[in-house]
């Protein structure tokens, strides 16, 4: 049987830090108030020439160093991204290019802050199906060019920053559960795309505003009940229980959503990789950015099993579950 496994893992976050205090200069906000709702200490904002392809090449290049393979030997890239560099060509052709890779393909993924969700769980199947060995998925995001710096509502909740996997097929014939991606599920549910949602697309309107909204609470409420029902039910589909897993990679979006999302699942506390401090909401970029620096720090170690799960506009939710 072939399984996925994670090889290699990288990350990337811009120079510039914007802290609450920085913030709390230009629009009516504090510390105290952005800290106490969502934990978010600091963002990094991308410096005016870097684009979102410029991030995910330094995550990439880190993730294929981490693997020890060479960027030829990738045969696809998955780039999970909602700030694209340009409406098209996608953002993963440019960092195809950027990468020097002369073969295979490579694509975007629109799924938000579960983009990388997405983009695992069809990296998995494109492995699972034979026809691709080494993939390189990438989420990242340049949320500082879509954000009102007006609008205190959402502009101290984002910041931005790449990370990335390099997945590799392997052949096992041992148990089912012994190695790389178990499963993974993926949802979404368009009747609350007006919950969250950035205007100025090409086809809907001449509209030159090109900032997020959001119904903040309704997002909240919904965030907590997808993600707690859909890590219910891959674990029920994976035959694993709460207290097997070793850690708990979720999308890091608040520190509220993440202890309300734990305390229904009833998952001890101390499994939670926490790094929404440091950087905020990076959307799709999140998961690797949190998978990376706990790997980085001596926390999640190979063999350790590992739930990863996200939520984002759309809605669009998903969670997988892998031994790293
Ligand atoms: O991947 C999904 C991404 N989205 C999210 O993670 C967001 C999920 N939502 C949330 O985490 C919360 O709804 C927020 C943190 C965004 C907001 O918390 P809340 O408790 O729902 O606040 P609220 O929107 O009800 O606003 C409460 C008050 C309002 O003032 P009044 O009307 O009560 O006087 C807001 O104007 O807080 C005010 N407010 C602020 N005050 C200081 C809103 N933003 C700010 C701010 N600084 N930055």
């Amino acid at each position: 049987m072939i399984r996925s496994v994670i090889k290699g893992v990288g990350a990337y976050l811009p120079e510039k830090v914007l802290t609450n205090e920085d913030i709390s200069k230009f629009v009516d906000t504090s510390d105290e108030w952005i800290f106490g709702r969502t934990g978010i200490k600091q963002r990094h904002i991308a410096a005016d020439d870097q684009l979102t392809s410029d991030l995910a090449y330094h995550a990439s290049m880190e993730a294929i160093k981490d693997a020890g393979i060479a960027a030829s030997e990738i045969d696809l890239i998955i780039l999970a991204t909602s700030t694209p560099d340009q409406v098209f060509p996608s953002t993963a052709v440019k960092l195809q290019d950027k990468l020097r890779i002369k073969s295979g393909a490579a694509f975007d993924i629109h799924a938000v802050c579960s983009g990388f969700i997405y983009a695992l769980s069809t990296a998995d199947n494109f492995i699972r199906s034979g026809n691709y060995k080494k993939i390189l998925v990438v989420g990242s995001e340049t949320y500082s060019r879509i954000l009102d710096w007006n609008d205190r509502s959402t502009c101290v909740l984002f910041g931005d920053a790449a990370g990335a996997f390099i997945l590799e097929s392997v052949y096992t014939e041992d148990n089912l559960l012994d190695v790389g991606i178990y499963d993974s599920i993926i949802r979404s549910d368009g009747e609350y795309r007006e919950k969250l949602f950035c205007d100025g697309g090409p086809s809907m309107s001449g509209n030159q505003e090109h900032y997020i909204n959001m119904d903040g609470k309704e997002v909240y409420k919904h965030a907590v009940e997808k993600q707690t029902s859909i890590v219910e039910e891959l674990l029920e589909k994976t035959e694993i229980k709460i207290d097997d897993i070793d850690w708990f990679v979720p999308h890091q979006a608040n520190l509220r959503i993440l202890d309300a999302t734990a305390k229904k699942l009833k998952l001890d506390k101390n499994k939670i990789i926490i790094t929404v401090e440091k950087h905020a909401n990076t959307s799709s970029a999140s998961i690797p950015l949190a998978m990376t620096s706990a790997i980085k720090s001596g926390k999640i170690m190979r063999g350790d099993i590992v739930l990863l799960e996200a939520f984002g506009a759309g809605f669009t939710w998903g969670a997988v579950l892998l031994k790293y």
